[in-house]
């Protein structure tokens, strides 16, 4: 253990409230590493922002406009474990605002590979970049740069967090909210519905992250449906309790609740976070894949969500089907995305009066 090792142990032992406070500029966002960042206000603000920009941007005078906001910052994607949404719509993201971009995708091409520490190339890519978008295997890696380059470094820049471990994927969860609300836009928005996540729930980033905005929003309910072996952990149940957000547990099948729901989200097997070779095959998970059978209890006004990729969890017999709602909420991260970097370079008022 070095003593940056020792300082970011500290440092995780705050409150999650005392560590937001590294992670804001004058109480603005300025890096996004965990969801319970994120308030109504900040999330309504940034769908405002969306809306903006989306429509604003059809025109070739708009979207040269959009290009206009920050043509002199440059934005570095570092992605060390796979991806196809995040890092494609994070790019789409920062061209619509005008942002220049470079990656690394595999530390065995950055000199991660020669022995140079995690600590060490984050501060390097700080020298180059404006932004950092990253996404790592491992937990707590995207809150360790946050915290380095905002402790430990002469150029702090922001860090957004595009998936860390099996813990969070905050702006998944902003696109997540938003396909919520635009899809119940005529019907009070998310407020009042019930929301069923069947999958792993507990190693599904997407399904953590996204539990933790429900407490901006009135009267949700969340049913957690999934093997007993791949259910929510309890830290997040405990959240839940906190904030008095009601929640239900199903560990049978999803046929016993897919009628309730308002919102279905399948998530796949994260078996890239098996410890043991394996494991998650040893799981009998078909009683929780969602096919025409199941989609014949649904309600016809229900939507079904999926941050994707999936494997067999949804059949595409589902597709031309109304209510599958996935390539939309897909779409939906590039603007949400684009908003949010928007706001966290403060430029949005130029979206909102053009
Ligand atoms: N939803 C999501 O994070 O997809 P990717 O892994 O393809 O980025």
């Amino acid at each position: 253990m070095n003593v940056l090792d020792e300082k970011f142990a500290e440092f995780q032992t705050l409150p999650t409230e005392e560590k937001i406070k590294c992670f804001q500029r004058d109480g603005h966002l300025f890096d996004l590493i965990i969801s319970q960042q994120l308030n109504r206000k900040v999330l309504d603000e940034i769908y405002d922002i969306t809306y903006q920009l989306r429509t604003k941007s059809k025109s070739k005078a708009g979207a040269i406009h959009m290009q206009n906001l920050l043509p002199h910052k440059r934005a570095m994607l570092y992605f060390s474990q796979p991806s196809s949404r995040t890092f494609l719509s994070f790019m789409g993201a920062c061209h619509i605002v005008g942002m220049k971009t470079s990656e690394i995708r595999d530390t065995r091409v950055s000199s991660e590979i020669k022995g140079e520490t995690y600590d060490d190339s984050l501060r390097t890519f700080s020298s180059y970049t404006d932004l950092i978008i990253m996404r790592h295997s491992q937990k707590d890696m995207a809150e360790r740069a946050a915290w380095l380059l905002n402790t430990y470094s002469n150029r702090p820049v922001p860090v957004i967090n595009g998936g860390s471990g099996s813990d969070q994927h905050p702006t998944q969860a902003i696109l997540d909210i938003y396909t919520l609300q635009e899809s119940f836009r005529n019907r009070g928005g998310l407020d009042g519905k019930t929301v069923l996540m069947c999958g792993d729930l507990r190693r599904g980033r997407t399904v953590r992250s996204l539990s933790y905005l429900m407490r901006n929003f009135e009267d949700v309910k969340i049913i957690f449906a999934a093997p007993e072996s791949f259910q929510m952990e309890q830290d997040l149940c405990d959240f839940l309790s906190r904030n008095k957000i009601p929640y239900i547990v199903e560990t049978e099948g999803l046929d016993n609740v897919v009628a309730e729901a308002d919102a279905i989200y399948m998530t796949r097997i994260q078996d890239e976070h098996d410890t043991v070779a394996g494991e998650s095959s040893k799981v009998d998970k078909t009683k929780f894949n969602l096919g025409l059978k199941q989609m014949a209890k649904v309600k016809p006004n229900a939507i079904i969500m999926h941050p994707f990729p999936r494997r067999d969890e949804i059949d595409v017999a589902l597709d031309p089907d109304p209510r599958a709602m996935y390539w939309r909420q897909e779409r939906n991260g590039m603007w949400t995305r684009a908003a949010l970097i928007a706001y966290v370079f403060r430029v949005h008022d130029k979206i909102l009066e053009y």
